[in-house]
This record gives structure tokens, sequence and C-alpha cells, in this order.
């Protein structure tokens, strides 16, 4: 019953990754289905939901990532048309959020990291870029992958997080600029072997999703934060504990909750007063129109 179409410019652009398909802290105003973009159909419809904090009226739009029923695997997602549409209805900033394997053991399951270095280990088999288009040379700088003002930001708001089933162990939001997302491409998980390379190479977490998405969002000079959640220790520790599919459930299903308070909060904060990086493009704007590497006569 709602529009499926929405004409105003949006704000914040929210993705949902594992566990985390829709924001339940959010009213939809409209429903728009999956979008045709030149490079596909997005993931998911996306919900465009509206605030009012202050004097302000924020608008927020929501993608699912691997699709309403996570049909689409890490492999698959159509990364391209997502960010192409999150940049088409003018979103000033990406939160993302993905479920992460623990490399280290002072990130525990349910803990929430904001990484700000990333090291790529997928198979190249990804469309990652805008630019490798036939004519078109383009060479985006990503020595810093993330957004660091919004992950401080974000990070003003980590006593959101709460433990639904042990309020004596907190959950904690883990920041610093070293903290390294590794992104493997799956769908298997990695090896005890490669868990442990990982750590070597100074990887902090896993995932299978922050690539392309970083790299799109560089490219449309979108700043781009990841709000990653740990659901396990991936395969490092020799003595593992058995992880029981019960365990990961509960941890998603906290993860989730957690999720959704953050965004709520973060979403009230940008309402009361949009934060400088999102007025100013964080240092962005015009990046990637100076990057094109293409002889022009
Ligand atoms: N997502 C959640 N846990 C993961 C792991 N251990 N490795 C890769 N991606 C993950």
């Amino acid at each position: 019953e709602l529009p499926s179409t929405f004409d105003e410019p949006i704000d914040l652009a929210i993705i949902g990754g594992t566990g985390l398909y829709n924001l339940a802290c959010l009213k939809p105003v409209a429903v728009l289905p999956p979008m045709q973009t030149p490079w596909g159909l997005t993931s998911s419809p996306i919900t465009i939901s509206v605030v009012i904090g202050g004097a302000n009226k924020f608008t927020v739009a929501f993608v699912s990532r691997h699709g309403v029923d996570h049909e689409y695997p890490p492999t698959k997602v159509p990364f391209r048309a997502n960010m192409a549409a999150i940049k088409r209805l003018q979103a000033k900033a990406v939160l993302s959020f993905s479920a992460v394997g623990s490399l280290q053991e002072h990130i525990k399951p349910r803990d929430f990291v904001l990484p700000q270095q990333l090291i790529d280990r997928t198979k190249g088999i990804r469309a990652s870029s805008y630019f490798n288009e036939v004519g078109l040379v383009g060479h985006v700088g990503f020595g810093n992958p993330f957004s660091k003002s919004f992950a401080d930001f974000i990070y003003q708001f980590k006593d959101v997080l709460e433990n639904q089933d042990a309020p004596e162990q907190p959950c904690l939001m883990h920041y610093d600029p070293e903290t390294t997302v590794v992104c493997m491409e799956g769908p298997q998980f990695s090896t005890r072997a490669e868990s442990k390379m990982y750590k070597m190479f100074g990887g902090d977490i896993i995932n299978m999703s922050v690539i392309p998405e970083a790299k799109l969002a560089r490219e449309l000079e979108l700043p781009y934060q990841m709000v990653c959640m740990s659901t396990d220790y991936d395969a490092w520790r020799d003595h593992e504990e058995a992880v029981t599919v019960n365990a990961v459930f509960g941890h998603l299903a906290n993860n989730g909750r957690n999720a959704n308070a953050l965004a709520a909060r973060i979403i009230q904060e940008m309402a009361k007063e949009i934060p400088e990086f999102m007025k100013t493009g964080d240092g962005l704007t015009g990046t990637a129109k100076m990057s094109i590497a293409t002889k022009k006569d």
C-alpha cells in the first residue's frame, strides 16, 4: 500500500547484511521496487523512511545486500547496481552492516568492529569498478578505504550495544586506525592454515562482502563505513569449542538487535544535526573525476 516512488534526495543509505534484512526502527514512507540500473537490478527493493529531528527532515534508504530472502551469495550480489542506485538517490553517506568472523581473541562473537583498513582476498571474479568499461580508465585513491569521520561519528554511540542473554558480559565496539578487515571470496569459510595466514597479514576480522562495496563507494565519491558484527572465531583456534548452530543464531539475533539500536541512534543524531562530513562530502568530492587516466586529445 506504500507508494513505489519517492522524488526527494535521500540523506543516508543503509546496506543490511546477513541477519539484517530490514530496520525495525524505521517507518517506511515508500518502497521502491528493485531498481533497474545500467549494471542490472538492485538486490532488493529500496525502503525509504523519513525521520523528523529538530528542524530537519532526514531521509534514509535501506537496501538488503543478499536480497530479502537471502537469495544472492556474496559472489553474486549485484554490488554495482546497489551502489549506483544509492548514488542516484543522492545519498550523502553509506552505512553498511556485515556479519564477520573474528581473527583476534579480544574480538568476541557479538562484538562490533569499525574497520579502517582492508585486505582484498577476493578472486577477481566480482565486477569491482565502474571505470573498467571500454574507453575509460580510472584509478581512484584507496589508501584509506573507509570514512574516518563517519567511524568517529558512529563510535560515539558504542554504549547502545547490549548482550541480551548475558548483560554482565557487555558487547564491545572495537575501533582504531589499524583495524583491518580481510575480504575473501567464499562461499566456503577459510581453512585453518588460511585463517592463521590472515592473522599474520594483520587481519582482525574477515567477511565476504566489503569488496567491491568499498571500492565502488570510493569511485562514486560516497563516504562509506562498514559496521562489522562478529558471529564466530573463524578457523584459527586449534582447540575451538564445537560451534553450534544455536550459538551462531543467537549471535546473529543479538547482532541484529544491536544493529537496529545503533542505526536508530545514528539516524536520530544525524536528523538533529547533519554531520559535517555529509555536508562537505568528506574530502571525496571531485576525486573520481581527477582519477581518469584515459588520454584526451
Ligand atoms: N562471515 C561471518 N563469519 C565469517 C567467517 N568466519 N569468514 C568469512 N566470512 C564470515
